[in-house]
């Protein structure tokens, strides 16, 4: 299981554990894999906290940054930020806050209070607010690499992360997204099946996987997209992966800072129960179905609008279902893979990964049995 990724990182175990979480980074890194913290809703105060945090508990041991850099467009950097977001406010017909609105009423969700600070749905994603993020994550010495969501990060970017003697990766979703992170020079690429959760692409792990790790070769790939055990964890290292990326698994750890309202609706889940949706992030992202998913999938509904729009429509559900989030449970946002089916009971998150590596022997000896018979 020791694979060669794991010797670059300073890791024992390859398992990449993404979560929102700073106590389940820290917990999984201390356990032998390596904790990586969504750094998209923070600040650069904020994750500057955190990380200080995780520092504090992971006794020197590695863990990640996960950033969303979008590629670099034409006039981004001449651009304002607060002209080009007045821009995009304006391009979001008012048919579909409209609708937003409504369903939240219907479902009894309540406004959020007059004073509270409320997001403008452009989250941090942007290339000036990410690279704050990128600076502060390079300040801490533990940190030994920066992933990225969506898309290949820009050069300087890359140079950056790389000339500090850390790794950059990025997910990738298809073929064609690995090679163009490839050609970007990254250091691994995390190929992520349809099946995960969050933002994926439309082929499943067992199939993108190989393909991806033929492609690219021989840069590392990390698999990700339905690993919830150690025998899916063989399977990946089977076909050639070095290491997994998860991060439905880690929702439902005793660490995880969630709502217990939400914490129950994803121990309830089953496999069959999430849904690659648009609705609120304008791409498909995989998350449980549920009323808000359902009303943007009826005929007679405004289709959801591109990514940023559709964030700047769904924010309120998001804000209004972190506030309220017993009264929003039926449109809340609850992105996760269809590996949420195996999350049953609430365990920490040292023995997740332990039990993955028992059983991911348990798998191989299996196969060594087969095999030499
Ligand atoms: C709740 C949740 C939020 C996610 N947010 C991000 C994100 O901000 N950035 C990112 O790179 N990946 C994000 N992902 C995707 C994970 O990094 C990972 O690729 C995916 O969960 C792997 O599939 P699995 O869910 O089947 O384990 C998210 C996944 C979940 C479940």
């Amino acid at each position: 299981m020791h694979t060669e990724i794991c010797d670059t990182l300073g890791i024992e175990f390859p398992i990449f554990a993404f979560t929102h979480c700073r106590d389940v980074v820290a917990a999984v890194s201390n356990a032998g894999g390596i904790g990586v913290l969504g750094a998209i809703a923070f600040t650069p105060e904020q994750l500057e906290v955190e990380l200080t945090w995780i520092d504090e508990h992971v006794g020197g041991h590695p863990y990640g940054v996960d950033i969303v850099i979008p590629a670099k467009y034409e006039g981004m950097d001449e651009m304002d930020p607060e002209k080009l977001e007045a821009q995009i406010q304006a391009l979001v017909p008012a048919a579909h806050k409209e609708f937003a609105r409504k369903l939240l009423a219907d479902h009894g969700v309540p406004d959020l209070p007059e004073d509270e600070e409320r997001s403008s749905g452009m989250m941090g994603w942007t290339a000036a607010h990410a690279a704050g993020l990128v600076d502060v994550a390079l300040r801490h010495p533990n940190v030994r690499l920066v992933a990225n969501a969506l898309g290949t990060p820009p050069p300087d970017v890359v140079a950056k992360v790389q000339s500090s003697g850390r790794l950059i990766g990025a997910l990738a979703g298809s073929v064609a997204h690995a090679l163009h992170h490839k050609d970007a020079g990254l250091d691994f690429i995390i190929c992520q099946g349809s099946e995960g959760g969050g933002h994926t692409g439309d082929v499943g792990s067992i199939v993108l996987w190989p393909e991806v790790i033929e492609a690219v070769a021989p840069i590392p790939v990390l698999a990700a997209g339905g690993v919830g055990s150690g025998r899916q964890m063989a399977a990946a290292l089977a076909l050639g992966a070095q290491g997994v990326w998860s991060g439905t698994l880690w929702l439902t750890v005793e660490e995880a800072d969630i709502p217990p309202g939400q914490m129950a609706t994803y121990l309830a889940a089953s496999s069959r129960d999430t849904i690659r949706s648009r609705s609120f992030t304008g791409k498909p992202c995989r998350m449980l179905k549920n009323d808000w998913t359902d009303a943007w999938e009826a005929e007679d509904t405004p289709d959801p609008l591109p990514m940023p729009l559709q964030m700047i429509v769904a924010i309120e559900a998001v804000s209004r279902g972190h506030r309220y989030p017993e009264q929003a449970k039926d449109v809340n946002f609850n992105p996760c893979g269809q590996v949420i089916g195996r999350a049953t009971k609430v365990r920490k998150a040292r023995d997740v990964v332990l039990s993955m590596v028992e059983e991911y022997i348990e798998a191989t000896d299996r196969l060594q049995a087969v095999s030499t018979v």
